[in-house]
């Protein structure tokens, strides 16, 4: 019996260190994106079943987000395949609270398939590496966000978490629910930004339309709805409570906020 675990989304933030993680553990990795062979394409569904053939176990991050239309389509799919090429466990990155990703989530825990859900808040690295990271960059932070506070986590801890969901025992049928240790705003994480970069950042907080139109005028409109859609749905306040999610699985408090990007800007300054 096959004990190769798929990452899906291996070259992205959080399938990076999941691949990373069970590499160093000693587990036998199939790293999954668009250029690695197998390939895996959330747009081809055709190539699935090669791209699973074999694996026992699946981490997946879906693109470009379970909240967009279509994305139940997606996941109940690769449910279908998953089961077809005998894979026994299935881990699924979502996000809080919104409609899309708990269909997604009720689908899969639904599917017969052992599986986990690791429900993640924004992650600190969106500032360090992922979408946001041009505009900390540039000095501006601008977005829809009001005052909103947000338990931004550290993605190492995330990924510590599914790597427990894909090779722990009693995980199967659990939503393990993960935070940092704190819920912070916009503004103070633009403060936090200025203080360990050394170059100021601020938090300029926009209506909607004025996001929707800088976000379009930069990746098109599609990505611009998407976005400004997701923002919409989920930069309420209905996140910004704190979870103990990374303690109860890992046995130990979330990294915090600073912590981590203290850590990012160190490994910068030395690239
Ligand atoms: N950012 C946050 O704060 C946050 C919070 C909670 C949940 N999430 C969820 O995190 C997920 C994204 O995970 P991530 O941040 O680890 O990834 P990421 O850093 O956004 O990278 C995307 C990954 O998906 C691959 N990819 C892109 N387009 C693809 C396609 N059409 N088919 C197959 N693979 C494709 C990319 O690889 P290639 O380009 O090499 O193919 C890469 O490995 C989303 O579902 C999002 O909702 C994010």
């Amino acid at each position: 019996m096959s004990s190769t675990i798929a990452v899906i989304g291996s070259t992205g933030k959080t399938g990076r260190r999941v691949a990373d993680l069970l590499d160093e553990r000693g587990h036998a990795v199939r790293r999954l994106a668009r250029g690695t062979s197998p390939a895996f394409d959330w747009q081809h569904p055709e190539g699935w079943p090669q791209a699973l053939q074999g694996v026992e176990r699946l981490y997946a991050a879906f693109v470009p987000d379970l909240a967009v239309a279509g994305s139940d389509v997606a996941i109940a799919r690769l449910i279908e395949v998953a089961r077809d090429a005998g894979v026994r466990r299935i881990v699924l990155l979502s996000g809080r609270r919104e409609a899309g990703a708990l269909r997604c989530e009720d689908l899969l825990l639904a599917s017969g398939i052992p599986a986990t859900v690791v429900r993640s808040s924004w992650f600190t690295q969106n500032f360090t590496e992922g979408m946001l990271r041009d505009a900390a960059s540039s000095g501006v932070l601008a977005l829809p966000a009001g005052e909103v506070r947000e338990p931004f986590i550290d993605v190492d801890d995330l990924a510590a978490v599914a790597v427990e969901a894909l090779t722990g025992e009693g995980h199967e049928g659990r939503v393990f629910e993960v935070t940092g240790p704190q819920s912070l705003s916009f503004a103070e994480i633009a403060s936090l930004l200025s203080e360990i970069n050394g170059r100021e950042v601020v938090y300029l907080p926009v209506t909607f339309d004025e996001f929707h139109a800088a976000v379009a005028a930069e990746e098109g409109p599609e990505v611009a709805t998407m976005l400004t859609e997701l923002c919409r749905e989920v930069l309420d306040g209905r996140n910004e409570p704190t979870t103990t999610g990374v303690y109860e699985v890992l046995g130990r408090p979330a990294r915090d906020v600073r912590t981590v990007l203290t850590e990012a800007a160190a490994v910068g300054a030395r690239a």
